[in-house]
């Protein structure tokens, strides 16, 4: 984690009962203090609450584990469509962690500050001393409890235990339903890496042209409709329960703020003027609902690019390509076979920024770690045809880029390169070169289907699509997910499929499943 500890978050140590009883954080206020209460029974701790109904309707989550705490989140909204209803001050609430889903020992537990500033919501550092295995959590105020969700912390650093993560990305709720959850949950992954396209900013969306549900209201624009849209996806019981199964490393892409921005530029060049503060919305919306672990925006800005370890096993780098990046070039042309106009090539253009770059290249390698994986948004397989570029906004868009990235961590020797991608709405596997050895794999990219949006690619591409070069395997039809079982000698990525997002409670099964060997850059289906 490269973030600092913040007076927004609280931590909370030792394997007592401790009460971290911190003030808001608004400019000026004190950071508050903690206060050690060993002995008192936790449910005389719940704060009193004069509330007209339940607050935890958006259910709980947890995310960003290391090995000695993981970040607990809620948000109090009595009406998570209409700005959550709540009043306007500040409110406490018990967090309560246990090894035992009955609640009849408590591991930990401490107080958190809900402010209205940050919607009422709820981000708990929890570090319980000497626990191995399942943690249950919760969160009590009044005479509510929340939902209990289920968590654990990486494993020793030195760990070499086999690690399920799946990866998920883009879950339009107009496009699909989230059965591709309730399969996953089946599934048990130890953790969940969400790529991006958490929520989508469109309109209300129209049942005629093929919405399965309908957002909540026009294209969001400011806080409270950034909010409000993630009540809506939040109500969904299958994301819910998805989010209560175990921790989540989560990142972003574009649709957290609008389609295809870049940095400081949107889409349409109309809407310059009110971009900047549009992002900050986005961007404070977004920490609002997500479990991790660093500071909330203080303006248009925030860094989420980090580490994040599992084991002996994983040395992960979670990227944000979206906040850095230069424009796209070339007018962000879509399917153009044309040789790309010579902006695509500039040397200094950049998806990652300077700091990123470097940040990836000091942390990639000497990290004594099996596997090293970048967490990606789009994808970073090289699928020019010839000169022409047939998506502006994924990595061959910033081709002088991605071959520095790549000729960096190959040139240091790193091994074992795999990066996890989402964006693109079809399931995918490549081979990434360099432009020194276009022919010479130096790691292998997983791409996942989306969740619930729908393909952007024509599945009747897919024949053309699976005869690139660097395409082992492609498929463009369903939505899904992708669940990774990695141990120190094979990483097997499971593709898996709904029949159907359109239709609630659909089939899941098995597209393919592929298997990288350690040691080797080489990716073979099963
Ligand atoms: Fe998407």
């Amino acid at each position: 984690m490269t973030a600092p500890l913040s007076r927004r978050m609280f931590l909370a140590l030792g394997a007592t009962v401790v009460v971290a009883a911190c003030s808001s954080s608004e400019e000026g206020k004190s950071s508050g203090s903690t206060e050690v209460a060993s002995t008192a029974p936790a449910t005389s701790l719940v704060p009193p609450s004069d509330l007209p109904s339940d607050p935890f309707t958006l259910g709980v989550a947890s995310g960003d584990p290391d090995t000695e705490s993981v970040v607990l989140w809620t948000r109090l909204a009595i009406d998570a469509l209409n700005g959550g209803a709540m009043p306007d001050e500040d409110i406490d609430v018990l967090w309560e962690m246990s090894t035992t889903e009955s609640f009849d020992e408590i591991t930990i537990a401490g107080i958190a500050t809900a402010s209205p500033q940050y919607g009422h919501s709820i981000h708990v550092i929890a570090a319980p001393a000497n626990v191995t295995g399942l943690l249950h959590y919760r969160f009590r105020l009044g005479d509510y409890t929340s939902p209990i969700g289920t968590t654990r912390l990486s494993p020793s650093s030195d760990s070499l235990e086999p690690v399920k993560i799946a990866s998920a990305s883009c879950q339009n709720w107009t496009a699909g339903f989230y059965t591709a959850y309730h399969d996953m949950a089946e599934l048990a992954p130890d953790l969940v890496l969400f790529l991006g396209d958490y929520i989508y900013e469109g309109g209300v969306g129209s049942l005629d042209a093929g919405a399965v549900r309908l957002h909540n209201s026009d294209e969001i624009r400011d806080l409270v409709a950034y909010r409000n849209r993630y009540g809506l996806y939040k109500s969904d019981p299958l994301l819910q329960a998805a989010h209560q199964m175990c921790p989540w490393v989560v990142t972003w892409d574009d649709h957290e703020v609008e389609n295809n921005y870049a940095n400081l530029t949107p889409e349409d060049p109309a809407d310059n003027a009110g971009h900047t503060a549009r992002r900050a919305a986005a961007y404070q919306a977004w920490w609002e609902h997500m479990p991790v672990r660093f500071d909330p925006p203080v303006d248009e800005n925030l860094t989420i690019y980090r580490q994040v370890q599992w084991g002996g096993l994983v040395n992960m780098l979670v990227l944000d390509t979206r906040q850095y990046r230069d424009d796209q070039a070339c007018n962000d042309a879509v399917l153009q076979t044309t040789p790309a106009c010579d902006d695509a090539l500039l040397p200094e253009r950049t998806l990652l920024g300077a700091e990123q770059e470097a940040w990836v290249a000091a942390n990639i390698r000497g990290v004594d770690k099996v596997w090293n994986v970048l967490a990606n948004q789009t994808v970073m397989t090289d699928i020019r045809l010839g000169a022409a570029v047939l998506n502006f906004d994924q990595w061959d868009g910033y081709a002088p880029d991605r071959d520095r990235v790549l000729t960096d961590i190959t040139e240091q020797g790193v091994e074992n390169l795999i990066v996890l991608t989402g964006d693109i709405h079809l399931s995918g596997i490549g081979q990434l070169t360099t432009t020194a050895n276009p022919t010479t794999a130096v790691g292998i990219e997983f791409v996942t289907t989306s969740i619930s949006s729908g393909g952007n690619v024509p599945p009747e591409t897919q024949g053309l699509l699976k005869a690139l070069s660097n395409i082992i395997d492609a498929e463009a039809s369903h939505r899904g997910y992708t669940l990774h079982t990695i141990t120190p000698e094979t990483w097997t990525a499971q593709y898996r499929i709904v029949d159907d997002a359109k239709v609630e409670n659909s089939g899941v099964s098995d597209w393919k499943t592929f298997t990288v060997t350690a040691g080797t850059a080489a990716v073979a289906e099963v």
